[in-house]
């Protein structure tokens, strides 16, 4: 795999995964990028020019999109409408560019007989009890609560169609929630290190009690690596890394990495619909392709993202005010 096509690549675990790419292999990276308000130019600052290049476009442009993989050996796809709280507030873009986007990028790869990589989250899965003792695993049935997590299980279904019944040489996985560097800040954990860096009390929905499963973004991206060189066609792989957390906790700990309190945080809102609990078994990817995190530990893999955000203020300072000001309409 020499040349690749990344869509989403201006975005969070996008502009990772192409730094990654750059650190650990000789690839080359066409990123794919519409810059809505969640990509960034900057997130690809310093990166090597003769090894990535930015096309700013839509991945439903049907014409763009098959220019761009006729010049590649393999698309991975994480251009998306990711973020729960606006799918509840306008779910149009996340029915277009999730559903319609990947079914454009399917119908390419269909025409060149490329490989295609498909990133997917474990919410099409729903959720789970608190106490409940089974984890997601590739076997659970789809059961999305949110329009984010309905549009990204359609794009999965497309893509398992586009399998059977074209020969699509397609891999996917599903992953759990991600942290690390270049995250935009209507995030939950970016959210809460910059309302501390910025005066502000980070907000817990409801009670806090609610359950995400964290993995680093750079555990994530080397899995996606070896699933696109190694995984099974037509295989859909489940990335985690037994990083269970509920809300309550993640922010206390940045409020002890930070210095504060750590009963210096709001309770707000909730979220309609809010999903309980995930949790994921990584059994698969673990024995089939021998992955194993890096950042076993959360409290030390947060280290530096607290860091890079500390660091980093132009990044982030201008988006800060208007999704504060977005929030707080909604009472969060
Ligand atoms: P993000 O919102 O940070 O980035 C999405 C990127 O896609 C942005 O750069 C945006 O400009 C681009 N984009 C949006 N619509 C586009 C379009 N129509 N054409 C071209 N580009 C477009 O998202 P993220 O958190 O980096 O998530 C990336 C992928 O990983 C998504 O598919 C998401 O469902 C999946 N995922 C995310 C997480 C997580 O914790 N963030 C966990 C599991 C899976
Ligand atoms: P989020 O980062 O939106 O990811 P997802 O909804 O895809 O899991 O939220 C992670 C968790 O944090 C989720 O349970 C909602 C909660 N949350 C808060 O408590 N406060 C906040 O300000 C935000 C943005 C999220």
């Amino acid at each position: 795999m020499n040349s690749l096509l990344v869509t989403g690549g201006a975005g969070f675990i996008g502009a990772n995964f192409v730094r990654w790419l750059v650190d650990n292999t000789t690839c080359t990276v066409t990123v794919l990028d519409k810059l809505t308000y969640a990509g960034n130019k900057a997130s690809l600052d310093g990166l090597p020019p003769e090894r990535v290049k930015l096309v700013v476009g839509d991945i439903c442009d049907r014409p763009l999109v098959d220019s761009l993989v006729g010049d590649c050996d393999a698309v991975v796809h994480f251009a998306a409408e990711s973020h729960n709280d606006n799918s509840l507030t306008n779910p149009a873009p996340f029915v277009t560019t999730n559903l319609v986007g990947t079914f454009t990028l399917l119908e390419a790869v269909r025409a060149q007989g490329k490989r295609y990589h498909h990133i997917s989250t474990d919410e099409v899965y729903g959720d789970l009890e608190l106490d409940d003792p089974e984890r997601f695993c590739e076997l659970t049935p789809y059961n999305p609560s949110s329009p984010y997590s309905a549009t990204k299980a359609g794009s999965d279904l497309l893509v398992r169609a586009w399998v059977r019944s074209f020969g699509v040489q397609a891999t996917l996985s599903n992953c759990s929630n991600n942290y690390g560097p270049y995250q935009h800040i209507e995030k939950f954990i970016p959210r809460q290190i910059t309302n501390v860096l910025t005066g502000r009390r980070p907000k817990l929905y409801g009670t806090g009690a609610n359950v995400r499963d964290w993995i680093h973004v750079d555990d994530h991206n080397a899995a996606v690596w070896l699933i696109l060189n190694q995984g099974r066609i037509g295989e859909t792989y489940l990335i985690g890394a037994d990083g269970e957390k509920n809300n309550r906790e993640v922010v206390e700990e940045i409020l002890r990495q930070l210095g504060q309190a750590p009963d210096a945080y709001d309770l707000v809102v909730d979220r309609p619909g809010h999903d309980l609990r995930y949790a994921i078994d990584s059994t698969k990817l673990r024995q089939e392709l021998g992955w194993l995190p890096q950042y076993p530990c959360f409290s030390d893999g947060l280290t530096a993202p607290i860091a890079w955000y500390q660091a980093n203020e132009t990044w982030w300072r201008e988006a800060k005010d208007a999704t504060e000001a977005t929030y707080a309409l909604q009472g969060q």
